[in-house]
């Protein structure tokens, strides 16, 4: 930061204010987290400085004697971690490691599958506003209008009449575990590949508190930046054979260098991961977030599933008299900072939609337990009620502060 200071202050400030900020306030967008100081370090090397297109040991440029052993090593954990028979950590985020999957083994017009984005899947599964659904031809499959969870029976049946060739699994905002042994059914039995994409709850697959997308899934895709606490980026895992497709296509179909930075700081986020730490960390982001939904189910919230069984729960607004966007607004004036989403079958638009999604990886990393999700359910439940009360948002937020002191970063 001196560094920065001397020559740029205007930057320094700005970066000395977030990180006051992500000290003071409750973090709970369920995809954020709190890299570690060994992570930032390493995103921050004079790796950056250094051009090296191509893979390890195979390389178009000269002078890269210690950048492919750090490829090497982060590939190699990356194989370890997640029982991987192949890894690509080029990806320079989760959109673009989606992106190389559909270049790798589609052509352009070619059938896909996707959750659809409005029951909680991710843009890049097939949203006609992202690439996957401008030069995909995509079916959309989604949930249970009863129960909010996903619809395998529908599923089934719509890869059965759509022939589709690769079939995305995963969410950025469904709170139950995703079935992928029956996903990897559905796809053998329609010759389809099936790709799990885990962003959000990788480290969950890692520690055992969610099902392993391995071997039902033919490639997974996960960012790099959320439960696994890495650096912002991402990798592929797949099957041996699929390796050299996957390599083509995120260098030279996509990409140019690799952010060698990043790939450091993916190698030490991987190292962190296989240790117990790690999977008591998630363990606890589980249980943190069972404690919430207990939290907000027991003062009369409305939760979509009825609660949760990972990292996130998402509150339907429905029943109060405030849109998501509103909540998720006066929170944030409260110190609680979360994001509007939509609801399964939402009337509203996305821009102002009936559901707050709310998460425990940030706080968890920060040490909070239980009983302080019982705590911050119950400030939730002031501010839900008293949403247009500045008295009521200035009250939180002195105690949520005080809360955030007794966990300093
Ligand atoms: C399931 C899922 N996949 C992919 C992504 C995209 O990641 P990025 O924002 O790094 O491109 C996200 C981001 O939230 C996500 O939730």
């Amino acid at each position: 930061m001196d560094q920065i200071s001397r020559v740029d202050p205007e930057i320094a400030q700005l970066i000395a204010a977030e990180t006051k900020r992500q000290g003071a306030v409750l973090r709970m967008i369920p995809s954020e987290n709190y890299a570690s100081p060994a992570v930032l370090a390493a995103t921050g090397s004079v790796l950056a400085n250094k051009y090296s297109e191509g893979y390890p040991f195979a390389r178009y440029y000269q002078g890269q004697p210690y950048i492919d052993k750090v490829e090497a090593l982060a590939i190699s954990r990356a194989k370890d971690l997640f029982g991987a028979e192949y890894a690509n950590v080029q990806p320079y985020s989760g959109s673009p490691a989606n992106m190389a999957v559909y270049f790798a083994v589609l052509q352009p017009g070619d059938k896909v599958m996707g959750m659809d984005l409005a029951a909680g899947g991710h843009l890049t599964h097939g949203s006609k506003v992202s690439f996957s659904g401008r030069f995909y031809q995509v079916a959309q499959y989604g949930l249970n209008r009863e129960t909010g969870l996903l619809d395998y029976d529908r599923m089934r049946e719509i890869a059965k009449e759509y022939q589709p060739k690769l079939i995305f699994a995963g969410a950025s905002s469904y709170p139950r575990a995703i079935d992928f042994a029956i996903m990897g059914e559905v796809a053998r039995e329609v010759g389809a590949y099936l790709v799990t994409d885990i962003s959000h709850i990788s480290g969950l697959c890692l520690s055992g508190d969610h099902p392993h997308p391995l071997p039902h899934a033919d490639l997974v895709t996960t960012t790099t930046h959320k439960m696994l606490r890495g650096p912002r980026g991402g990798l592929i895992l797949c099957r041996k054979d699929l390796g050299p497709s996957i390599d083509k296509a995120v260098f030279p179909g996509l990409q140019g260098g690799p952010h060698n930075n990043t790939t450091a700081a993916i190698a030490v986020a991987l190292k962190e991961a296989a240790t117990p730490e790690f999977a008591d960390y998630c363990h606890q982001v589980v249980k943190n977030a069972g404690a919430l939904a207990q939290g907000l189910l027991e003062r009369g919230f409305k939760l979509v599933t009825g609660g949760t069984d990972n990292h996130l729960v998402l509150i339907d607004c429905q029943p109060l008299d405030c849109s998501g966007k509103d909540l998720a607004g006066a929170l944030e004036k409260a110190g609680i900072v979360a994001n509007a989403n939509k609801i399964p079958f939402d009337p509203r638009p996305a821009q102002d939609p009936s559901g707050v999604r709310l998460g425990t990886p940030a706080l968890t990393t920060r040490g909070m337990q239980e009983e302080d999700m019982v705590e911050i359910a119950e400030f939730i439940g002031q501010v839900a009620r008293g949403w247009q009360d500045q008295a009521v948002l200035d009250k939180v937020f002195g105690a949520v502060g005080e809360l955030c002191r007794r966990y300093p970063l």
